[in-house]
C-alpha cells in the first residue's frame, strides 16, 4: 500500500465520517423545528393541543419531519383564523405562517452575517477582500516572473546580456566548480601547462566580449578539448556561467596559465559595464 493509497482511504473515511456527522446534525435539527413548533402549539392552543402534538410528534417518522420543515400552512378549514380584518376591493389577507425551511434560512443567514463580521472585519482572521486582491496581483507577478525567467532561457549569443546580481553570479560559480574546473580550475586561471587557457587574464583565443564566451562555452571547440555545452546546460545557465567568468577579469590569480591568443580591449560600452561589474 503506497502512501497516497493511505492518504486516500483516510480521506475517505474522515469523508464519511463528516457525512455521518452532518446527517446527525440535519436530524437535531429537525427535531429542534418540531420542538419549537410544539411550543408554539402550547402557547396559541393550550395543554390538550400540545400533548396531541406531542403523542402525534412521537409517531412522526422522518418523512414527517421533512414534510414540516417543507410546510407550516395553516390548514384550508382554519384559515378563517388567521385572516386579517382589512379588504380591499373584496380582497383579503391571510397571515398565514412562512414556509419553515425558508424562515430558518433566514435566521442562518443573520448568524452566519454575524460570524462573517466578526471573523474578516472585528477579529480580523480571514483576508479582507483587498487582501484577497493583493495577493492575486502578488500571485500574478510571480507568474510573469516566472514567464520572464523562461523567456530568459531564450538568450543567444546575440541577446545574452551581462548579469550582475548575486544570485546569478553564485550560480554562475556553481556551475562553474561543478563544471568547469577539471580543465580551467577553480579560480579560472588554470595552470601553467594547464589543460584550458587561463580565463581571468585580457588575452582570448577566441574572443573577450561577453558575446564570445557565451558563444565558445555554447558551441565549444571541441578539436582543441573545449566541449559544446549547449547539450548540457540550459541558455540561462550558460549566460550565468559567462557571466561568472567576466567577473573574473582581473582577478590574477597565483600560478595561472600564460596568456594565449589576442588582447582583448573591450568597447567602451562594455568596459562601463565590465567595470562597474568587477567593482560590483
Ligand atoms: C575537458 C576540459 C575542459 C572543460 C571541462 C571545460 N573547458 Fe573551457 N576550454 C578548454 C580548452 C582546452 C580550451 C581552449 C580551446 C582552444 O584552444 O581553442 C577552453 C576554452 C574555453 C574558453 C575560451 C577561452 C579563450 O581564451 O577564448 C572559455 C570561455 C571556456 N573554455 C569556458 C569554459 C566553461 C564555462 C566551462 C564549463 C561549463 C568549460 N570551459 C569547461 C577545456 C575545457
Amino acid at each position: 500500500m503506497t502512501l497516497s493509497n493511505i492518504m486516500l482511504a483516510v480521506i475517505v473515511a474522515i469523508l464519511l465520517l463528516m457525512a455521518v456527522a452532518i446527517g446527525q446534525i440535519i436530524v437535531k435539527l429537525l427535531d429542534g423545528v418540531i420542538r419549537l413548533r410544539e411550543i408554539k402549539i402550547y402557547e396559541e392552543s393550550g395543554v390538550e393541543e400540545f400533548i396531541r402534538a406531542k403523542i402525534d410528534g412521537a409517531e412522526s417518522n422522518l418523512w414527517d419531519r421533512i414534510k414540516g420543515l417543507l410546510s407550516d400552512a395553516v390548514p384550508v378549514e382554519k384559515e378563517k383564523d388567521i385572516l386579517f380584518d382589512h379588504t380591499y376591493d373584496g380582497i383579503q389577507e391571510l397571515d398565514n405562517n412562512l414556509p419553515p425551511w425558508w424562515l430558518y434560512g433566514f435566521y442562518g443567514t443573520i448568524v452566519i452575517a454575524v460570524l462573517y463580521m466578526g471573523y474578516y472585519h472585528v477579529l480580523g482572521y480571514g483576508p479582507s477582500s483587498l487582501e484577497e486582491y493583493e495577493a492575486e496581483v502578488a500571485l500574478a507577478e510571480e507568474q510573469v516572473q516566472e514567464f520572464l525567467s523562461k523567456q530568459a532561457n531564450l538568450v543567444d549569443e546575440n541577446s545574452v546580456a551581462l548579469l550582475t546580481d548575486q544570485a546569478a553570479l553564485e550560480s554562475g560559480q556553481l556551475l562553474f566548480n561543478v563544471n568547469c574546473v577539471a580543465c580551467h580550475l577553480e579560480s579560472g586561471g588554470s595552470m601553467p601547462g594547464g589543460v584550458g587557457p587561463n580565463l581571468t587574464d585580457e588575452y582570448w583565443l577566441h574572443g573577450g566580449s561577453l558575446s564570445d564566451v557565451f558563444k565558445t562555452i555554447k558551441y565549444g571547440v571541441p578539436e582543441k578539448g573545449m566541449i559544446s555545452w549547449q547539450g548540457q546546460l540550459r541558455p540561462r545557465q550558460m549566460q550565468e556561467v559567462a557571466s561568472y567568468i567576466m567577473s573574473l577579469q582581473g582577478t590574477n590569480p597565483a600560478n595561472a596559465k600564460e596568456p594565449q591568443g589576442e588582447l582583448y580591449v573591450p568597447e567602451a560600452t562594455e568596459a562601463a559595464a565590465d567595470s562597474s561589474q568587477v567593482n560590483g
